[in-house]
């Protein structure tokens, strides 16, 4: 299994998250971050680190969220692996809880 981050990461991308993973399997791109499937190691402790509560395991994705299982992983092909903190965007908070946040996402 793999964890995933899904939508309301998209423009929040508070990057608490890359701090406590043991593998580096984030990977950045412009206004979201994806996890590698093939490195994470289910270990959880990134899970309760996001501010914006957007990272499930991957059978505890929500159902209108599965297609992130997948996006996931083609993103992280192309982006580079995060592994330190960085400040949110300065729009963060105004985009935490946003709904169809998925058009706005940039590759
Ligand atoms: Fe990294 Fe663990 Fe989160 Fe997987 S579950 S992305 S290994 S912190
Ligand atoms: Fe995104 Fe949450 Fe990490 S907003 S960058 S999954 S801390």
């Amino acid at each position: 299994m793999t964890f995933v981050v899904t939508e309301n990461c998209i423009k929040c991308k508070y990057t608490d998250c890359v701090e406590v993973c043991p593998v580096d399997c984030f990977h950045e791109g412009p206004n979201f971050l994806a996890i590698d499937p093939d490195e994470c190691i289910d270990c959880a402790r990134c899970e309760p680190e996001c501010p914006a509560e957007a990272i499930f395991a991957e059978d505890d994705v929500p159902k209108e969220q599965q297609l992130f299982i997948a996006l996931n992983a083609e993103l992280c092909a192309g982006w580079p692996v995060i592994t330190v903190q960085k400040p949110a965007p300065p729009d963060a908070a105004e985009w935490d809880g946003k709904p169809d946040k998925l058009k706005l996402l940039e590759r």
